[in-house]
């Protein structure tokens, strides 16, 4: 038998037991009289000790053993002299009298701790041994949790969890596809689902009422902190539903996740249009956990020369309240902030509201004391607050206030990962305009419904017709997303001819779904939350890297199994693919 009890179970209540552990040696301890051996495994750490009046032979043993070398003892439960409040076990230790190596262990690349003195390179290539960590390993802990209570929620609500082809046509959600070559169809390529988003509606037409899925969906992006190539989404599908029905439904899950593992009453989820979040945050999925929302100035701006105010088609700021004590090299900083090139805008005007009630700002040139006065009476100052300012085309200086908007939140300490604020974002636009190919792309996805009341803008005006499409968003992450679909063969095929699409392509790449909606597709819509994000955001972490198992490195690669690969001309030859000189 290898094992009566696990690492983390032996309490005070088990004295005089004799008991038999398996595990990896976490570290050991010689302090001459006595050798103390850490034993870990999943469940926790348990302190082995050999008294050097005891057998001699064993204590040689036990002195000899290397990290992370696979142990069994066999031993007595007894008291510890000096006892460690820190882990459950802490009370006891086991008193050994037998002791097998399992397996011995090289020396790992780094040190199995909580707090490691690995980089990420080195963990990523020795994975397996990350996975040992205590952090690590709670965060697949809170995964496996949440999964759970997904499942529990949505067979509650009579969802079926259907599995969905992962060899399969191209669905266009705005990503590239990965591509698979197929042997028996020389020339031609499966895709790896995007989303299995044609096949939930598909089974909706089939009747299947209510579906769900948790899946791998796989994206060729371009890689950040909160996108992997493959991530995993909570598919969903309902028919016979309105957009009320689908966000009723999901903020019940998101609640149930909430209160079920992490002990947090969310209350409710407050909405917000798509138009407003552009206006008062500069971003479709605004952190609302602080305020600091944005205050259009043009009135008060405009009309006294100032060059880069007159010459802006907005100008825009924040309120950083308590900040006007901000030194001239912390404001420069900001300033270095907004104008690095990834955000690209042109500087910051500030006022401080001095504490005596007067106003300064960097352009007092332009502007006296009545105007920065009204300035103030705009942002609601107070004494102590510091005004940050920006000017430009519309959007973008939205987007750049964004940004700055977040980082002295970051800086305030605004962004506690123990508050969540959750915001449904409602009435998304569905057309998005691309300069790039000079043509409307689908904003959510081409199936997404116009709202019934905007439908006939879609000839007129198609940028101002509205969607009925929402996003889930908590603490500035987007964290899923949907809508009602369209179920009605014409208005798809109108659709698609918006998209570009020539009556041919729309039937070749969507024929079988079009078709589809001539059989009775009853009225349907879903969403998709993505699970890595929503995991992410419950463990407190800003990278979903580390709750993913075996995740790709920010160029996609797995670099413990050094994927992806090249591959023998053979099997190239055989998928009739070129063989590179
Ligand atoms: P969408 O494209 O918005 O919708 O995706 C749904 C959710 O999936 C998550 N997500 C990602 N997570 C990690 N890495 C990625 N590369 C990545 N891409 C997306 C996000 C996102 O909100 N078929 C539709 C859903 C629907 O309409 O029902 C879809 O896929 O959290």
């Amino acid at each position: 038998m290898h094992r009566t009890h696990t690492c983390g179970e032996l309490r005070l209540s088990d004295l005089g037991k004799t008991v038999t552990l398996s595990g990896w040696v976490q570290k050991s301890r010689d302090l001459g009289g006595m050798t103390f051996i850490d034993v870990r495994d999943r469940y926790g750490v348990t302190q082995l000790a050999f008294n050097v009046d005891d057998d001699q032979t064993l204590r040689a043993k036990a002195l000899d053993l290397g990290r992370e070398y696979v142990i069994k003892v066999t031993g007595t439960v007894i008291e510890r002299s000096s006892k460690n409040n820190k882990i459950a076990t802490g009370e006891i230790e086991i008193k050994v009298s037998e002791l097998d190596i399992l397996n011995a262990s090289a020396l790992p690349p780094f040190t199995i701790e909580d707090e490691t003195d690995g980089g990420d390179d080195i963990r990523m290539k020795f994975r397996y041994l990350d996975l040992r960590r205590n952090p690590v390993r709670e965060n697949l802990i809170l995964r496996h949790k949440m999964s759970q209570e997904i499942r529990r929620y949505l067979d509650g609500e009579n969802f079926l969890e259907v599995e969905t082809p992962v060899l399969i046509k191209s669905t266009p959600e705005g990503a590239r596809d990965f591509v698979v070559p197929s042997r028996m169809n020389p020339g031609e390529f499966y895709a790896l689902p995007q989303s299995p988003q044609t096949f939930k509606q598909l089974l909706m037409v089939s009747g299947f009422d209510r579906y769900f899925q948790i899946v791998k969906c796989f994206r060729d992006e371009d890689l950040r902190a909160d996108r992997q190539p493959e991530f995993t989404q909570i598919d969903c599908e309902m028919a016979f539903v309105e957009q009320e029905d689908i966000l009723n439904m999901f903020e019940g899950l998101t609640k149930h996740l909430f209160k079920t593992v992490k002990g947090v009453d969310l209350g409710e989820v407050p909405r917000m249009t798509y138009d407003d979040a552009m206006r008062l945050y500069g971003s479709d999925k605004p952190d609302t956990r602080f305020g600091m929302q944005f205050v259009e100035l043009n009135d008060v701006a405009k009309g006294h020369d100032f060059p880069v105010f007159e010459q802006a088609e907005l100008v825009i700021g924040i309120n950083a309240k308590n900040c006007a004590s901000y030194t001239r090299k912390q404001l420069d900083a900001l300033t270095d902030f907004v104008k690095r090139p990834q955000i690209g805008a042109t500087g910051i005007v500030y006022a401080r509201h001095n504490e005596d009630g007067s106003i300064k700002s960097s352009v007092d040139k332009f502007y006296d004391a009545t105007t920065l006065d009204a300035w103030s009476k705009a942002f609601h100052s107070e004494p102590g607050d510091l005004l940050l300012i920006m000017a430009g085309p519309t959007d973008k200086v939205r987007k750049q206030l964004n940004e700055l908007r977040l980082e002295v939140a970051g800086q305030l300490g605004l962004r506690d990962k123990n508050t969540f604020s959750p915001l449904w974002v409602i009435d998304f636009p569905l057309l998005e305009w691309d300069e790039e190919s000079a043509r409307y792309h689908a904003m959510h996805h081409p199936f997404t419904s116009p709202k019934p009341e905007d439908i006939h803008l879609l000839e007129s005006n198609p940028g101002d017709v509205r969607a009925n499409a929402y996003d889930l968003v908590i603490n500035g992450v987007e964290v899923g997303g949907g809508s009602i679909r369209i179920h009605d063969r014409d208005l798809q095929s109108n659709m698609f001819k918006h998209l570009g699409f020539s009556p041919e392509e729309a039937q070749k790449q969507f024929g079988f779904l079009m078709e589809a909606f001539t059989y009775g597709a009853p009225p349907h819509g879903g969403l998709a939350f993505g699970l890595d994000r929503l995991v992410s955001i419950f463990a407190g972490l800003d990278s979903i890297r580390d709750v993913i198992a075996f995740p790709k490195n920010n160029s996609g690669r797995d670099v413990m199994i050094d994927a992806p690969s090249s591959i023998a001309p053979a099997q190239l030859k055989e998928l009739t693919l070129e063989v590179k000189a």
